[in-house]
């Protein structure tokens, strides 16, 4: 058998299927899908078109589909995509009370057989999401980590580039906080190949650029009736490349934070530095006054959401 990663996604749905599909174009390594009995057979469908792309796409990967947990064990990263997504008008956090029924028992699966593995979770609403996956498994919190700010600044690029007709590959940006509407853009730490983005756009223009940004969520589950998919599946295959290859990258994802901005003991976007042992680092940047200001509501926000979780499952306090 090839000694390559394993990379595991619970969840075989649109977002579950598109992480497989980016990371065995990247040829991550070998995938395991897990997804409840009665989708099971749904998913191999979807997995056996996905592999038959290998002889066009050229990659190699073993590609499993199974409801069955033993086989993601000796999982280098697990990545959990299991839960309902949102319809329209309906906000991430009316998510809550089912997808942290379906995370729990998801992240007891992933103690049982992947003790040792990184788990990034997708799961909404994101922030309450990683806490259950954190209280449920016991795992160290350089373990833990969610995706939202890959893809959220993302988006503020994406909007960057249409504006100004740039290269996305030269636009760098920051953003933080939790994923909802109270994540925090940062125009000050944003450049277009090192020359600060307010030459090109003005602040009232940005001002607009950084709200679509922070509804750019909303905006899809508008025009598709379901959220989105293939972005938010790019954005968590760059942190699984990130730890699979030990590539040091700093990107923006909700890590246990234990003092830094101001938070403690919350799972919050901040940037990281990923490697082979997870999150290896949170990395700690100035803020202004209204910079903090909006990260200390941002906290706040992710606070409550927690606070929902335990009232609720006062065994995840
Ligand atoms: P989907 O409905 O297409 O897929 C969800 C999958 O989870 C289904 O295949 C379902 O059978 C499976 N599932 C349900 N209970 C399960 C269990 N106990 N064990 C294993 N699998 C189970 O939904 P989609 O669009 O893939 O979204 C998945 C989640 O990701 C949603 O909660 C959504 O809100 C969230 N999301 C998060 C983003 C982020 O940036 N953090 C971005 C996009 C979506
Ligand atoms: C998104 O931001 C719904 O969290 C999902 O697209």
């Amino acid at each position: 058998m090839p000694n390559r990663p394993k990379i595991s996604v619970i969840g075989g749905g649109n977002v579950g299927a598109s992480c497989a599909m980016w990371a065995a174009q990247k040829e991550l390594g070998d995938i395991v899908v897990v997804d409840i009995p009665d989708a099971e057979q749904r998913i191999q469908g979807r997995l056996l078109d996905l592999a038959q792309c290998s002889p066009i796409e050229r990659f190699d990967a073993n590609i499993t589909a199974t409801s069955d947990y033993t086989h993601i064990a000796d999982s280098d990263v697990v990545v959990v995509t299991a839960g309902l997504p949102r319809k329209p008008g309906m906000s991430r956090d009316d998510l809550i009370e089912t997808n942290v029924k379906i995370v729990k028992s998801v992240s007891e699966n992933i103690k049982q057989h992947a003790p040792d593995a990184v788990v990034i979770l997708v799961s909404n609403p994101l922030d309450a999401m990683v806490y259950t996956a954190w209280k449920t498994t016991g795992f160290a919190t350089n373990q833990i980590v969610g995706q939202a700010g890959c893809l959220d600044v993302a988006r503020f690029k994406t909007f960057i580039a249409m504006e100004t007709g740039f290269s996305v590959e030269d636009i760098n940006a920051l953003l933080l906080g939790g994923h909802g509407d109270t994540m925090v853009p940062l125009p000050r730490y944003t450049n277009i190949a090192g020359i600060p983005v307010t030459k090109f756009i003005d602040e009232a223009r940005l001002n607009e650029i950084v709200d679509r940004a922070k509804v750019g969520g909303g905006e899809i589950v508008k025009l598709m009736g379901t959220s989105a998919y293939l972005a938010p599946a790019a954005g968590t295959i760059d942190m699984v490349e990130a730890i699979v290859r030990d590539k040091k990258r700093i990107l923006p994802c909700a890590s246990y934070c234990d003092g830094e901005f101001g938070i403690n003991g919350l799972f919050v976007g901040v940037p990281t530095l990923l490697g082979a042992g997870g999150v290896e680092k949170v990395i700690e940047i100035d803020l202004n006054d209204d910079e903090q200001k909006l990260m200390d509501a941002s906290r706040d926000h992710v606070a409550e959401l927690v606070e929902v979780v335990t009232k609720m499952f006062p065994e995840l306090a």
